[in-house]
């Protein structure tokens, strides 16, 4: 059967924007919004038309600049989501062999799917969620162009270290495809100097990420990717199709958050460990869950031991006002997302209302 590309969706997109939101909402997974007063900007630093070139040299400058990288190996993007569709797009044609991680954030395959790739899975273990290295072997084959993964993990914030990473490089190099590491979630180590797996052999890998997750500034859509100079290029080729030219007073706002960036890290990291210890000692007083505990990061799947995940996620909602992510839409069915990136008072309600649902 041919994919029908005129009637594509992504439910788990739909979900997010119509079904997620509650009064008490552990559907999210980045941090609260950082308010637009404390970046210091004025509107007289802002111009609206920009230079019509591929990428504002200043905002490509501090994202090189960050992550040690040469500003030809750059391209900004729409958000980690557009980085990752471009990333994809510039590595495999359609009916291309694509391999991605399984569970997974649903957008990754929503994409793939319709960039016509033909996709294939391998696990992450069911143990530990950390890649499972065998299964990828297993499933490697010649037509292998793509190996798609995120770091940390979502639904699961479990960390991949460079080890694994390499391995997987390993693999991929052997049969002449590339891998792309979805990083939005790594920002939450709180590193001064990050290590994107591009570090790891520049040819091989790519990593995207944004300003969305760690830092609350989803709503700049600044995203990037971090690649060889040749797939820059194809990258922004392909973006020219795609609508081609960004807001630049989001760009302008972009630049300004990346100077302000370690401000706006220990105030996002401060509040990110109060809610993970609070998550951390609820998690520990209950039996209805069984997780693995992720050491970074604001999101955790909570497997049900008994009865049905949406079931549950439904109940929460409609009764306890509480908002979770019913694992499904991760490939989950027993996990529900419960994430902590909102503010301290608000989580602290949230788990109370998650108390007295469980006690019902
Ligand atoms: C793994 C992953 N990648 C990308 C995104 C989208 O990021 P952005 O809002 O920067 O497009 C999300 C958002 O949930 C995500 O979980």
């Amino acid at each position: 059967m041919t994919f029908d590309r005129v009637h594509s969706r992504s439910p788990y997109m739909e979900f997010a924007k119509l079904r997620s939101a509650a009064k008490y909402n552990l559907a999210t997974s980045g941090m609260p919004a950082y308010p637009l007063a404390d970046l210091g900007i004025s509107i007289s630093d802002l111009q609206i038309n920009g230079p019509d070139v591929y990428g504002y040299e200043a905002l490509k400058q501090a994202i090189a600049s960050r992550y040690r990288a040469g500003i030809d190996n750059v391209v900004t993007a729409t958000g980690t989501a557009m980085a990752n569709y471009l990333a994809m797009a510039a590595c495999a044609n359609p009916g291309d062999e694509v391999l991605i991680e399984q569970p997974t954030y649903p957008l990754l395959l929503d994409a793939a799917r319709y960039l016509g790739l033909n996709v294939k899975r391998f696990r992450r273990k069911a143990e530990d969620f950390q890649i499972d290295l065998k299964d990828l072997k297993e499933n490697l084959s010649p037509a292998t162009k793509l190996i798609v993964l995120c770091n940390m993990h979502n639904p699961t914030g479990v960390l991949t270290l460079n080890e694994s990473l390499l391995e997987v490089g390993e693999m991929a190099r052997r049969v002449g495809a590339r891998v792309i590491v979805d990083e939005v979630y790594l920002e939450m180590l709180w590193k001064v100097e990050p290590d994107p797996a591009f570090h790891l052999d520049q040819q091989t890998f790519l990593s995207t990420n944004s300003l969305t997750k760690g830092y609350g500034l989803s709503g700049l859509r600044c995203g990037w990717v971090l690649a060889s100079r040749e797939l820059v290029e194809r990258m922004w080729h392909i973006n020219d199709v795609h609508g081609s030219t960004p807001v630049f007073m989001a760009e302008q706002v972009s630049v300004m958050a990346f100077r302000k960036l370690s401000e706006i890290a220990a105030k996002q990291k401060a509040a990110l460990d109060t809610n993970r210890a609070l998550l951390r000692e609820f998690l520990e007083d209950q039996s209805a869950f069984d997780y693995v505990w992720p050491e970074h990061g604001t999101v955790a799947a909570l497997r049900i031991r008994q009865g049905s995940a949406d079931e549950f996620a439904e109940r929460l909602r409609e009764k306890f006002e509480v908002g979770v992510v019913p694992g499904r839409f991760f490939e989950m069915p027993q996990h529900v997302r419960v994430g902590v990136g909102v503010p301290t008072d608000q989580l602290r309600s949230a788990l109370a209302q998650l108390r007295k649902a469980l006690n019902t």
